[in-house]
């Protein structure tokens, strides 16, 4: 039996790796940090499947005690501080989790797991002002946020250690994406979660920049792709994306079409919510996963926006457990 080590297990994606990965008979193992109250609700459903280890990319004993305790076949590192407006308030916790936090645990491998197979969680953000279009594996680099010259910095350090000590480590460069299971900060789930609110209240949503293109896909498409990457003989990376933009703006009259609102009705503009330095616009070319892994996402646009907006009505009207 495989067994495979998730960081940021109590995240959306972490999540959904958990459910690929005992769906396909690995043992899982789930990294989480110590909080005041409990934050299980995404992996409520595996609790009794998957063991659970206490680390924090901060603190490199934990992991070096983690990589020693077990032995791994799989590394699937998907923590990290990884809402963009946060860090530019936080610059440095968000470096130090986000980007030197990869470090350790690349250390902790190199050291004490050589032999297991590393994915990182790499981010459309490190195009930030982009340099080309559509974005792909070659396209240079323009981080916009504290967020995003973090995982530039943990991108390059994956890279260097593959290089270097010859690690089986793996960098998706994914695009934005989204479930019913995204943190409600996000915008597309503040808007899901905000229409089914304004329909039960009236409460209108407050927004910062409708005009923000994003190449929106869904998260388990991309997890499921992490899993083809670690099983490729030679390490790479790739670039996970739908090859479709879509603006914030299309975003909100989608779901407000799925949800029955009024889109003039729904909301306020509120300049709060906009970028100290913006990403404008994001859309990816996924040829070489399609080419090499044979992955293609499979949920578009419309889908998306609909299961989201369907489940946060769920989620608002019978208050399910989040
Ligand atoms: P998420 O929902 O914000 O989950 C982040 C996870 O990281 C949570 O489990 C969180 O734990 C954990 N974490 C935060 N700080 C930590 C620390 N110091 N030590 C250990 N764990 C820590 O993010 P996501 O959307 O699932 O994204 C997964 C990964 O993909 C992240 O690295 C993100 O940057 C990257 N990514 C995401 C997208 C996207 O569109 N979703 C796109 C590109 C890249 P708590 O529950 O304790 O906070
Ligand atoms: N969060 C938020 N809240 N964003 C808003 C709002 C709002 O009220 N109004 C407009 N936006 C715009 C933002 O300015 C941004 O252009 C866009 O909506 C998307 O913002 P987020 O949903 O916060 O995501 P993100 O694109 O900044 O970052 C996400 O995707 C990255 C991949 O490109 C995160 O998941 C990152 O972790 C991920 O790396």
């Amino acid at each position: 039996m495989k067994s495979a080590l998730i960081t940021g297990v109590t995240g959306q994606d972490g999540s959904y790796m958990a459910d690929i990965l005992l769906e396909k008979g690995y043992k899982v193992y789930g990294m989480i940090r110590r909080s005041a109250s409990p934050n299980l609700w995404r992996i409520a459903h595996i609790l009794d499947k998957i063991e659970i280890l206490y680390g924090d990319l901060t603190d490199q004993s934990s992991l070096d005690n983690i990589l020693r305790k077990v032995t791994f076949d799989e590394i699937y590192n998907l923590a990290a501080q990884s809402f963009v407006q946060y860090s530019f308030g936080a610059p440095v916790s968000t470096t130090d989790i986000t980007g030197v936090g990869v470090l350790r645990l690349l250390e902790a491998t190199r050291q004490y797991a050589p032999g297991a197979r590393l994915f990182q969680a790499s981010t459309s953000e490190m195009f930030g002002k982009i340099q080309e279009t559509p974005q792909k594996e070659t396209t240079r680099f323009y981080p916009r946020s504290p967020y995003g010259t973090a995982k530039a910095f943990a991108h390059y350090s994956v890279v260097n250690y593959r290089e270097a000590y010859k690690l089986h480590a793996s960098c998706a460069i994914m695009f934005n994406h989204e479930s019913p299971r995204r943190g409600e900060e996000f915008v597309t789930r503040k808007i899901t979660k905000g229409i089914a609110e304004f329909k039960k209240t009236g409460k209108k949503l407050s927004l910062g920049n409708l005009n923000a293109s994003r190449d929106w896909g869904h998260a388990r498409d991309y997890m499921e792709a992490a899993w083809l990457m670690l099983q490729q003989e030679t390490p790479d990376d790739y670039v996970l994306a739908t090859g479709e933009t879509h603006t914030v703006k299309q975003w909100l009259e989608k779901a407000c079409e799925f949800g029955g609102v009024d889109f003039w009705d729904a909301y306020t503009q509120n300049p709060a919510f906009e970028r100290q330095a913006e990403v404008d616009y994001l859309k990816g070319d996924y040829s070489k996963a399609k080419q090499v892994l044979g992955w293609e996402p499979k949920v578009k646009f419309d889908e998306l926006v609909k299961e989201m907006v369907e489940a946060d009505e769920a989620f608002i009207n019978n208050s399910l457990p989040r």
